[in-house]
């Protein structure tokens, strides 16, 4: 499993920030950008994410842009992807337990950094519930993207 991380410039201090507290707990991760806050398009940072973490069913990622919104649509456009963008703990949580969601997306501009450490984590540390329902709930979704 290895989780890629990357941000546009909207969320460049949100990424340094969550990448301080993965290397803390010794969390490894590959960032794939940006590495500056100069202004930059969040699409060509969500398709090198995306791309990454679709390569094997455990990887996962992290996307940061100044809503987390545009670099989510983005990411959503790769097959394979189910990336949510949260601002709560529940929803943070519950994306993985019932919707196996692969990438977690923040907006720099909306959650500050404690609260990113804490979804983040949860992200991380909530399985898939593997349950009938939401596999098939899942599956459809899986269907709607290859039809
Ligand atoms: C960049 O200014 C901003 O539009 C971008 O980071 C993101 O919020 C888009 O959804």
């Amino acid at each position: 499993m290895m989780i890629y991380i990357g941000s546009d410039h909207g969320g460049f201090d949100l990424k340094e920030s969550v990448k301080a507290h993965l290397e803390q707990c010794s969390i490894a991760f590959e960032d794939l950008g940006t590495f500056s806050d100069e202004s930059c398009d969040y699409a060509i940072i969500a398709k090198k994410v995306a791309d990454a973490v679709v390569k094997s069913e455990n990887n996962l990622g992290l996307l940061f842009c100044g809503t987390g919104v545009g670099i989510s649509i983005a990411a959503n456009k790769v097959q394979g992807v189910r990336a949510a963008c949260c601002s709560d703990c529940f929803s943070a949580k519950m994306t993985r337990e019932h919707n196996n969601a692969n990438i977690l997306c923040l907006g720099g501009r909306v959650v500050g950094t404690g609260l990113a450490n804490e979804l983040v984590d949860l992200f991380l540390d909530s399985p898939f519930s593997n349950e009938d329902r939401h596999q098939r709930r899942i599956d459809q979704i899986t269907q709607i993207e290859i039809r």
